[in-house]
């Protein structure tokens, strides 16, 4: 046996399901809207997709929109954040969350994420508060539910509103209430890799009718649901969602409940195998959680447990081998040159500095994405023996490295 990269036979040369999924129902649903000539976001199948994800979510409220970087924008505006308020988010997730809260004018301030979890640490939320402090962006990242008791106790102790970016985490649920349904307002994304996906969209999901009712405005140009076209009561934009978009999504909605089991079921395969495998570490299993859409996976990576490859290394041999494993972040947000080098531009944006970024240093954060390893919730959308490839591969890759191998070939 000899591995992939010395030119053996790969573990597998087959791909892992693709994504996105479809069928005829996608394509029947498109060409309805199509020969409907309602294009644009008043189409019946919008309102069908608000109503049927804010059901699916447990929550009063959906309202549609072009994106979920767009949907935590209109969030965060609906809570009426802005200049000077400071706003608590993870660096382990992408820009949006981060991004959307200077977008609005507010100061993103940036805490660790918990090593078990990798999510935003509670307790290091806590400690990040300070008089200015408004309100916290919980990311339910790779579809892991945060800990939610814990946020909603801080919110409580401190004043705080929660705006839960829920992109990575539809279906998800924690404790007996989906997650959208323990902060103030949810947001969610359909982009092309997403849970479900129409290649773009988003959706603001929340308990709220006031929340609803201004998000909604913001999305329309200022409107009111029952006013006039042309009567434009608050600074508003359009982040309509189109039609097209809303037929597909109804049609993905429907089959998410089934994929989620499925991930579910490859996911619990792919945790016992792993327990005969040392070097490569999920996160604990949560009895807390009740569902988890395992978006995306980030595990632990330990070189020595590989005989020392480094992590590039073993990818590199992994993939060879027909696992799509892959680094995860490069960098921790605040490490983006937006936060490090466009200070000018951050500060007309009402930016102050509430954070030195240039010298932020959140340990949990850049160790993981130093030595995080990611796989994709598609790998998990096939049959038990695709996940018997993967557990082989990491057999394999183990047991062919040399010692000290500080490079496969
Ligand atoms: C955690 C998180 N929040 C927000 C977004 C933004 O979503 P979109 O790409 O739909 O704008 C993403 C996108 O990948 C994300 O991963």
């Amino acid at each position: 046996m000899e591995l992939a990269l010395h030119g053996g036979t790969p573990v597998r040369t087959s791909p892992f399901p693709q994504w996105p999924q479809y069928g005829p129902e996608e394509e029947k649903a498109l060409l309805e809207a199509l020969h409907s000539r309602t294009w644009g976001g008043y189409h019946p199948a919008v309102r069908e997709l608000e109503e049927g994800f804010a059901r699916y979510q447990r929550l009063a409220h959906g309202v549609s929109c072009a994106n979920g970087t767009v949907a935590l924008e209109v969030a965060l505006r609906a809570l009426q954040l802005g200049p000077g308020d400071e706003v608590i988010v993870t660096p382990y997730s992408f820009v949006a969350s981060a991004s959307a809260i200077l977008l609005c004018g507010a100061t993103p301030v940036f805490a660790d994420i918990d090593p078990h979890t990798f999510n935003l640490s509670p307790a290091a939320a806590e400690a990040a508060i300070t008089p200015r402090t408004r309100a916290i962006v919980v990311v339910h990242f790779g579809g892991r539910p945060a800990e939610m008791d814990a946020f909603q106790q801080l919110a409580r102790r401190h004043e705080l509103r929660i705006v839960e970016d829920a992109a990575h985490a539809h279906g998800a649920c924690w404790r007996g209430t989906p997650v959208g349904g323990w902060g103030d307002v949810a947001t969610f994304s359909f982009q092309s890799f997403k849970l479900i996906t129409a290649g773009e969209g988003g959706m603001i999901a929340t308990n709220s009718a006031t929340i609803a009712d201004r998000c909604w405005s913001y999305c329309n140009q200022g409107r009111k649901q029952q006013g006039g076209w042309f009567d434009h009561f608050t600074l508003g934009s359009n982040y309509r969602i189109t039609a097209f978009q809303a037929a597909v999504l109804n049609v993905q909605l429907r089959r998410m409940p089934e994929q989620t089991e499925l991930r579910a079921a490859n996911y619990a395969h792919l945790k016992a195998g792993l327990r005969e495998i040392s070097g490569l570490l999920l996160p604990e299993d949560d009895g807390r959680i009740e569902r988890q859409p395992y978006y995306l996976l980030t595990f632990w990576y330990a070189p020595e447990a590989f005989g020392g490859l480094p992590r590039e290394a073993f990818l590199e041999a992994m993939q060879a081998e027909g696992i799509p494993f892959k680094p995860t972040y490069p960098h921790p947000l605040y490490r983006n040159p937006l936060f490090v080098a466009e200070q000018d531009e951050l500060s007309r944006r009402g930016w102050y500095p509430a954070q030195d970024y240039p010298r932020l240093q959140l340990p949990v954060a850049e160790r993981v994405c130093r030595e995080g390893v990611w796989l994709n919730h598609n790998a998990l959308l096939g049959s038990r023996r695709d996940v018997d490839d993967i557990l082989e591969a990491l057999r394999k890759v183990q047991k062919l490295t040399p010692r000290g191998a500080a490079r496969v070939l």
